[in-house]
């Protein structure tokens, strides 16, 4: 197993081909017709010459309460149905909670998860904070998710009450 991060600038034609085939989340497939931000970096997983997992981190000032707070957010969890219940996507997740911490520097990781899969990331400190959160969408339009949001503190502790707003494309 090799795991690499990559920024978008970096990714070569044929990785992103591989990417979009672990592209297979199951927020992805809920919420067709989003329009989801580009990844600012990559976490790949390979066995030899197959990408098997990645995670995607965007890097994002978002406003909660109306206060700016700086996030990684974590986007795209997917493993390759063939390569999963191998720890892939656990080992993927944690080189990129190390990413946020250095040399990102977020205050906190921001993720979105369907109700099930919430357990997994509470045992690596993740919290649900809230239930809800907004974002943009092209041509000025406003969309909301109603799926737990959960945030891991990185360099902050303390995350700050009230509604959350991406301030862009929802990842
Ligand atoms: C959710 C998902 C990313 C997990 O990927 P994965 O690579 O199978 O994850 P892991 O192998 O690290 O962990 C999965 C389970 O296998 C178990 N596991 C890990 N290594 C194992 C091993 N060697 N043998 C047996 N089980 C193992 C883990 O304990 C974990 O159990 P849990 O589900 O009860 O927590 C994958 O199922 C997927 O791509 N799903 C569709 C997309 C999706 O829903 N993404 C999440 C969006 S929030």
């Amino acid at each position: 197993m090799k795991i690499e991060i990559k920024s978008a600038q970096e990714w070569s034609t044929p990785e992103q081909a591989r990417q979009d085939c672990v592209v297979t989340s199951a927020l992805y497939a809920y919420l067709t017709g989003t329009h989801w931000a580009t990844p600012d970096w990559a976490v790949m997983v390979w066995e030899g010459e197959e990408m098997v997992s990645n995670v995607h981190i965007i890097e994002r000032t978002v406003l909660v309460g109306g206060q700016p707070v700086k996030v990684g957010g974590v986007g795209n969890i997917a493993t390759k149905i063939e390569w999963r219940k191998r720890g892939y996507a656990t080992e993927a997740l944690k080189v990129a909670v190390d990413f946020l911490r250095d040399p990102l520097g977020v205050e906190f990781g921001l993720m979105t998860a369907i109700e099930k899969l919430v357990p997994r990331y509470e045992r690596t400190g993740w919290r649900v904070t809230a239930h809800s959160l907004q974002f943009e969408q092209p041509g000025g339009g406003k969309g909301a998710f109603t799926y737990p949001v959960l945030i891991l503190p990185v360099i902050k502790s303390d995350w700050p009450l009230g509604e959350i707003d991406l301030r862009g494309l929802p990842w």
